[in-house]
C-alpha cells in the first residue's frame, strides 16, 4: 500500500531561501514598508500590514465603526466572530447560497448603517455589482479576502487579506487592511501605531512549523514513507506545530491584536515576487479538478478563477475523508467542517439557524491547489476521490 501523503503543506509557496530566513529569524529594518509597497502594487490599493488577518479585521471594524449590525455568513472560521467581538460588535448570522453569504437574504435584511462582512469563501467571488448596490443603500461593505489575493472587482470600502500559511500567498503569519480611501488607511495606520508585533514565541513557532513541514515535504519524493511519517510526528510536537487557533480562541476568546512581524514581512515580500506563477498554478489545478470531477463540482464552485482550494461535494464528507486516507490521500483539515470552523468552536451562532451552511459542511471536500501539488498528485487525488465517492 502506498504511504499516506499529507497534501496540506504549510507555506507551500516558500523557497529554500525563505525556509532559511524563517529559521534565522532575521529581517532588514525596512521589511514592513517594502512588503506593504509590494502588496500595494499587486492589489492596486493602499495597505496597512498587521500580525494576522484577524488583527486586520479588528482594525478595519474599529475604523469603520458601523452604527448598525454586522451581517456575516454562517460559514466561516472562528477567528472572524472573535475579531468582531474584539472590535466590540456582535454578528447577525445569515445563511449561505453556495459557500458565500446569501445576497438575497442580505438584500432583504440589510438596513442603512449595517456592515456586511463580504467573505469570498475559497476565493469564490461575491457579485461585486450587488455589493455596490448594497453600498449605495448605506450598507458598509467590508470584504474578507482572506481566501483570495487580488484587487479585482473591489466593491467594499475596505478589504482584509491573510498571509497565514494555508492562504494563497504565505508569510507564515500576517494580514492586511487594504483600501482606496486615504482617510481610512490613515486611521488604520493610527490604530496600528499602538500595537506590538506578535510575541516572539508565537511568530517563531509559526515560522518554524512551515520551515520544518516544507523541508520534510521536499524529501517525500525520495523517502515517501519516512518523510510522511516524520511530518505527521512533527505535527504532534508542540514546538514544531503552531495551531491555527489557540485554545482561548476556540473557546471564543478575544483576538490578540498585533502589528506585523518584520520577519514575516520579509517572507511575504519574497512570496509576492512569485505571485503570478502561484496564481497560474492554482488556476490550472482548479481547471483540472473541475474537468475531471465535473459531476462533484456544484455550479457555484465551477468558476474560472484561481481558488485557494477547490470545493467538491460528496454524499458524506467525513466518510469520504476516511476512505481517502485508506487510499493514501490525506486532504488535511476540512474547510469548513462546521458553520463556525473548526467544529466545536464557541460562538453566538445558533445551531440549526443556517441549514444551507450546515448541509454544506457535511458534504464539502476542499482540494488543494497550491504549487506543491504536482500533476501526478492531482491525478492521484482525482482517482482516490472517484473511488472513495463511488
Ligand atoms: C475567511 C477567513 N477570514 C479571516 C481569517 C483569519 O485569518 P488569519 O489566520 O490570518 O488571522 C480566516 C482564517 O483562516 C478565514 O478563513
Amino acid at each position: 500500500m502506498s504511504p499516506l501523503r499529507l497534501l496540506h503543506v504549510p507555506s507551500p509557496d516558500w523557497t529554500w531561501r525563505q525556509v532559511r530566513l524563517a529559521l534565522a529569524q532575521a529581517a532588514p529594518s525596512d521589511a514592513i514598508p517594502l512588503f506593504e509597497a509590494a502588496a500595494r502594487d499587486r492589489l492596486r490599493m493602499d495597505v496597512v500590514a498587521f500580525g494576522s488577518c484577524r488583527s486586520a479585521l479588528v482594525a478595519a471594524l474599529r475604523v469603520l465603526a458601523p452604527p448598525g449590525r454586522v451581517l456575516a455568513p454562517a460559514y466561516t472560521c472562528v477567528a472572524v466572530p472573535n475579531a468582531v467581538r474584539t472590535a466590540g460588535l456582535e454578528i447577525t448570522w445569515l445563511d449561505v447560497a453556495g459557500a458565500n453569504i446569501d445576497l438575497d437574504a442580505v438584500e432583504r435584511t440589510a438596513q442603512p448603517g449595517d456592515l456586511l462582512l463580504a467573505q469570498h469563501t475559497y476565493g469564490l467571488p461575491l457579485d461585486s455589482r450587488r455589493l455596490r448596490q448594497l453600498a449605495d443603500r448605506g450598507v458598509t461593505v467590508l470584504e474578507d479576502r482572506a481566501h483570495r489575493f487580488d484587487g479585482d472587482d473591489v466593491a467594499g470600502l475596505a478589504s482584509v487579506y491573510s498571509f497565514e500559511h494555508s492562504k494563497v500567498v504565505s508569510a507564515g503569519i500576517g494580514g492586511l487592511v487594504a483600501s482606496a480611501d486615504p482617510a481610512l488607511i490613515e486611521s488604520a495606520r493610527r490604530f496600528r501605531a499602538d500595537l506590538e508585533p506578535p510575541a516572539q514565541a508565537v511568530s517563531r513557532r509559526a515560522l518554524r512549523t512551515s520551515a520544518v513541514q516544507i523541508s520534510l515535504a521536499a524529501a517525500e519524493p525520495m523517502l515517501p514513507s519516512f518523510a510522511s511519517l516524520a511530518r505527521r510526528v512533527a505535527r504532534r510536537v508542540p514546538y514544531l506545530a503552531a495551531p491555527s487557533q489557540d485554545p482561548s480562541e476556540l473557546s471564543g476568546g478575544l483576538v490578540d491584536v498585533r502589528s506585523m512581524d518584520p520577519v514575516a514581512a520579509a517572507l511575504g515580500l519574497l512570496s509576492l515576487e512569485r505571485l503570478e506563477a502561484n496564481l497560474r498554478h492554482r488556476w490550472d489545478m482548479c481547471h483540472y479538478y473541475q474537468s475531471e470531477l465535473g459531476e462533484l463540482v456544484p455550479p457555484w464552485a465551477s468558476v474560472d478563477r484561481p481558488l485557494v482550494r477547490q470545493p467538491v461535494l460528496v454524499a458524506d464528507a467525513e466518510a469520504t475523508t476516511r476512505r481517502l486516507r485508506r487510499h493514501g490521500v490525506d486532504l488535511g483539515v476540512r474547510w469548513f467542517e462546521a458553520p463556525i470552523h473548526p467544529r466545536g468552536s464557541a460562538s453566538s451562532y445558533t445551531p440549526g439557524s443556517a441549514p444551507n451552511a450546515e448541509a454544506l459542511a457535511t458534504r464539502v471536500l476542499s482540494l488543494p491547489t497550491h504549487v506543491r501539488i504536482t500533476p501526478e498528485m492531482a491525478a492521484r487525488v482525482v482517482r482516490a476521490i472517484r473511488d472513495a465517492a463511488a
